[in-house]
This record gives structure tokens, sequence and C-alpha cells, in this order.
């Protein structure tokens, strides 16, 4: 059996494979005579790839959101695709906070502001931010972060509405006009791509923060630096973007946007987790035994 395991991925899951027999094949993203892949949610996945492996009999995806893989085009070979999901669940929880309040309170111009030499004196006005403690946070995707993001509210006893794409909790509209920070939880999907346009910033309160700790595409990123130019809302923390790793023109120069490098996930217990989920779904399919985390 062979296993390709794209280079990067923690040595944690070639442990998983190791004990169970398999040796894995640490390298690119090419799959000829390969039973198995373990990639990453930068490859794509796509049914000229899938056709060139005619071997493949699981494509186990090391992240939650699996956009990156044609799940119809692996249905129809026969090729099973899973993902690592509840494992990060908290990380993600966590860092959407990070962003969220970072942009509140302007933490990522401070750190430039102080750095830069530019703080010679404390004065009342400097460094303003927004009130978090008692406002209301809009969960767009209740899923497993969305609810996780939701708990952590509690501690900064805020009214929490949800929008769920199938009709759970309030309409879109709705939640972002009585949101004052909007955090996006859901997966990429046809349905999900530039789900906040123009249309719905405009809809969001002007004091209001938009968090995107989900998938880039599915803001409006080129609308999204027209609002914060021109003040529809008040800021943005973003983890993810619409064209990873470019960003948007404009977005950069932006200082009341915070940007993270796609970090949701990103501390060692929970990518070392995340790749042996990944193994342990490969290891089921080659013994031929149901897949955990299946998803197509
Ligand atoms: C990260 O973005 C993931 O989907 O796991």
């Amino acid at each position: 059996m062979r296993v390709r395991v794209r280079s990067g991925v923690p040595g944690a899951a070639l442990r998983v494979l190791e004990a169970a027999g398999l040796e894995a094949e640490v390298g690119a993203l090419e799959l000829d005579g390969c039973d198995a892949l373990l990639c990453l949610l930068t490859d794509r996945i796509d049914d000229a790839l899938l056709a060139a492996a005619p071997r493949l009999r699981i494509v186990a995806n090391m992240a939650v959101g699996t956009d990156n893989v044609d799940l119809a085009a692996a249905r129809a070979r026969n090729v099973a695709v899973s993902n690592t999901p509840d494992v990060l669940t908290d990380a993600t929880a966590d860092l959407t906070w990070a962003l969220l309040l970072a942009t509140a309170r302007r933490l990522a111009w401070g750190d430039r502001y102080v750095r830069g030499g530019g703080f010679t004196g404390w004065h009342p006005e400097l460094g303003i931010g927004a009130d978090v403690t008692g406002r209301t946070l809009g969960i767009v995707g209740p899923g497993r972060i969305g609810r996780a993001v939701a708990e952590r509210a509690r501690g900064f006893r805020m009214e929490v509405l949800l929008h769920g794409r199938s009709s759970t909790g309030l309409p879109l509209d709705e939640l972002l006009e009585r949101s004052d920070f909007v955090s996006l939880h859901l997966p990429l999907s046809p349905e999900t791509r530039h789900l906040i346009g123009e249309r719905e910033l405009r809809r969001m309160r002007p004091p209001a923060i938009l968090v995107n700790t989900a998938r880039g595409p599915i803001v409006d990123e080129a609308a999204l630096v027209r609002a914060l130019r021109e003040g529809w809302i008040a800021g943005a923390g973003l983890d993810v973007f619409e064209r990873e790793p470019a960003l948007a023109p404009g977005l950069a120069e932006l200082p009341q946007v915070v940007l993270a490098p796609h970090v949701g996930s990103a501390t060692t217990a929970t990518r070392d987790r995340m790749a042996e989920l990944a193994a342990e779904s490969i290891v089921a399919a080659l013994a031929g035994k149901p897949i955990p985390r299946r998803v197509a």
C-alpha cells in the first residue's frame, strides 16, 4: 500500500501510519500509484488529479473545511474523503476571540505605534477602541465552532444572535442590522460564496466589526475594502482571504483591520491531533473498515 503524505503534515500522522504498518511517502502532490493521500487545505483535489490516480481509495484532508476537494468527483470515482472536525473547535474559537478583541481594542495598531516610537506619552484619547462587554455578537453559522465562539461570549455578558443556513435563528439581514460584532463560521460552498457582499455590509451598523475565521471567499473582499474605507463598518479581523495568500488591493493599508495568516487551528496540540485524525481515517480505509469522519 502506498500512502502519500504532503510535506508539512506533522510527524504525528507518520507515527499513526507506522503503528498500522503503513509506510508514508512524504512529498509533493503526486499521486501516481498511491492508495491514499493525506493532504492540506491548500491542495486542490479536482477530477483531473483523481483521474490520474486510479488506485486511490481515500483523500484525508487535514482540515475541517473540504472546499479544496471536489467531493462530487471523489464520489463519482469511488474515492472516500475525510476531514478533521472537533479537535480544532476550541483553538479556532480562541483565535476568533483574539481577532475580535484585537480589532475592537486596536491592538495591532497599538503594537505598530509603540514599536514605531510613536508612544511618547499617555493621552486620554490615545487608542480609543470599541466596547465588547455587554454588546451584541452575531454568529453566522452556529455549528461547532460558531457555538464555541458563542459560549465564550457569556464571559463578556454579550447578547448572542444566531443565523444558520437552514433557517436556524434570525434572518441574516436582522442579525446584521442588530449586531455590534458579526463572526462568520460557515463552510465555503457555492451557496456561501460572497454571502457577505456590498448589500450585507451596508446592512451592518457603522460601528460594527466583522470577524472571519471561516473561509475568505464567503466575504466579497473588494466590497469589504470599500465598506472599511467609506465607514459603512468600523473594522474587520480576518484570518482568511478571498484569494489566499493574496490580499484585495487596499486591504493591508487599512489601519482598522487586523490580519492573521490563516492560523485558526495553529497550536501544536491541535495540529498534531488533526494530523493523527487524518492518518486514522487512512488506516481505516486501507483496512476496509468504516472510515471515521467521512464526508464523501
Ligand atoms: C482550517 O481552515 C480548516 O478548515 O481546518
